[in-house]
């Protein structure tokens, strides 16, 4: 008996675990509203509509959204190496949603780059970031890194693009992507505070570090972006304000915030990303 007790696997235990009920009704919730809210990228937007926009700016804003595509790309990755290591199984229903999501995503972003122009090759930062993401090994960080920071600021950032950009056709792959990413939000502020809690103290320092990392990656790989949003009318830094303030937000609505950055004086960080769209 005891033998047989011995080999069985954490993946086995898993498996075969019983499962208890409403543990996080919120997220059975959202997994009921991701499955409501399924899109077809091919049906759904007409692609065969003309676009409305000049060469110049069709060329700057395929630039803007091939670190888009990259970023979903980077975000499909996440969601299923997340589904295959996060250890409550109603926040791994949301995230096999999430997982077609970001197929979508990717299908959309690459036909409307091809249909702009191409696809251009990733920024610097952009690389560097999203390349961390995935080769972090720790579930809570990735959800932190994803999840709290590059789908809230992608989110700020469509937003931007969907105020300026009268293209129908651009509005529209815009407006079903934003819809999905604000879900993907409510994933990191509903499940979240339940890993943070778990995670030892010397992980908890490990991602606090981490963090400050990937807010100066992540203004970076936005500025990157800032000439030619300026050249569309599409105001970038303020975007970035606006996903600093909304990060924040989203942190007051969570149980705990243990692990997270607390930026000293974080107004000073917004001061920061006006003063670096001016130079
Ligand atoms: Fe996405
Ligand atoms: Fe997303």
């Amino acid at each position: 008996m005891g033998r047989y007790k011995q080999r069985v696997s954490i993946a086995e235990s898993a498996l075969f675990e019983e499962r208890l009920p409403d543990r996080f009704p919120k997220l059975v919730n959202l997994y009921e509203k991701a499955k409501r809210d399924f899109w077809n990228e091919t049906t759904a937007i007409d692609w065969d509509q003309e676009l409305t926009l000049t060469m110049d700016q069709r060329v700057r804003l395929a630039r803007l959204l091939s670190i888009t595509y990259y970023g979903e790309r980077a975000a499909l990755t996440i969601a299923s190496q997340l589904v295959a290591t996060v250890p409550d199984e109603e926040a791994r229903q949301v995230l096999a949603c999430q997982v077609v999501e970001e197929a979508k995503h990717v299908g959309a972003f690459q036909r409307l780059l091809k249909k702009l122009d191409r696809i251009h090759p990733p920024s610097y930062f952009a690389r560097k970031f999203l390349v961390d993401l995935i080769e972090t090994d720790e579930p809570t960080a990735k959800l932190v890194g994803m999840h709290l920071f590059v789908e809230n600021i992608a989110n700020h950032a469509f937003n931007a693009l969907r105020e300026s950009l009268e293209d129908p056709l651009v509005r529209q792959v815009l407006e079903y992507v934003a819809r999905d990413e604000k879900k993907h939000t409510a994933l990191a502020v509903l499940y979240l505070p339940s890993l943070l809690e778990k995670l030892p103290p010397h992980k908890a320092a490990w991602l606090y570090a981490k963090q400050a990392k990937w807010l100066f990656m992540g203004i970076l790989m936005v500025k990157d972006g800032y000439e030619d949003a300026r050249a569309l009318n599409v105001d970038l830094a303020e975007a970035g304000q606006k996903a600093l303030r909304q990060h924040y937000r989203l942190r007051e609505q969570m149980a705990t915030t243990r692990g997270l950055l607390d930026v000293p004086g974080f107004e000073k960080v917004i001061d920061l990303v006006a003063r670096m769209a001016k130079g």
